[in-house]
């Protein structure tokens, strides 16, 4: 079976009503990102960036994965699939994918601050708390005060090496609703071999200038469905 690799950003998820991060109407327009996505933040101010995760769990709970999502999921079907997303929410999983990398950290999950996966990326001490709220005061079972297990900016990207492995193996790549900005995220297509399709779909013209890559220009549900329909051609 042929090795599809399929890296997602927050662009998967907009029609599923979880906000994207740069579009108008984003629910990052409402926070200023250094406050709430950043290392500084945190230290400078636990309480609002718990309280913001706390908000987006409280959506995501809400929130339902939607047909791009469903035939991310279908691939598997025909295709040996790894999805690579910088997303948080847990839509993929919910729509039936089975491997799914998260880069950026998930939000159904916490840690304790200068914890192990602070160190080393490993993850023996990351809890799954659901769609539970996250409070000030609230402790790992070390005595240290849980925090989002969220990559924030100005941390390092445990998981960016597994996911370099995983674009090296891929024959196709797929890369949806993601703008491309966000390093080392962003750099990650470039290591797809030489020869290997690379397909983007996305409703905004993309930054990027690659002959190899075909732009779908659509929203995630119906680029997906153009995609498949190159799949089957
Ligand atoms: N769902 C989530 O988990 C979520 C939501 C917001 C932000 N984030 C975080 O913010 C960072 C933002 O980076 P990013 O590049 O993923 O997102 P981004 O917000 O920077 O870019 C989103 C991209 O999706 C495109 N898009 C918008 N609506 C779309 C649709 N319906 N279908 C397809 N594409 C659509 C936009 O044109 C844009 O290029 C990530 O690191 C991520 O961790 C995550």
């Amino acid at each position: 079976m042929k090795h599809i690799v399929v890296l997602t950003g927050a662009g998967v998820s907009a029609e599923s009503g979880f906000s994207t991060f740069r579009d108008a109407g984003g629910l990052w327009e409402q926070y200023d990102v250094n406050d709430v996505a950043s290392i500084e933040g945190w230290y400078r101010n636990r309480e609002l960036v718990l309280n913001f995760y706390n908000g987006l769990r409280i959506q995501l709970r809400n929130a339902k994965p939607n047909a791009a999502h469903e035939a991310i999921a279908a691939l598997e079907k025909n295709y040996n699939v790894d999805v690579i997303t910088q997303n948080v929410d847990n839509l993929h999983e919910r729509a039936g994918s089975t491997r799914v990398l998260h880069l950026h950290g998930e939000l159904t999950k916490v840690r304790p601050e200068n914890g192990v996966y602070d160190r080393t990326g490993r993850e023996d001490e990351v809890i799954d708390i659901g769609y539970d709220q996250c409070s000030l005061g609230d402790k790992a079972p070390n005595g240290q005060q849980l925090r989002p297990h969220i990559v924030f900016f100005g941390e390092a990207v445990p998981n960016i090496e597994k996911a370099i492995d995983l674009v090296e193996s891929a024959d196709i790549l797929l890369i949806v609703g993601t703008s491309l900005q966000v390093y080392p995220a962003a750099g990650l297509y470039r290591y797809a071999r030489a020869g290997v399709p690379v397909y983007i779909i996305d409703p905004k013209d993309v930054p990027v200038h690659d002959s190899r890559l075909t732009h779908i220009r659509a929203v995630a549900t119906k680029g997906m469905q153009e995609f498949m329909d190159i799949l089957a051609s």
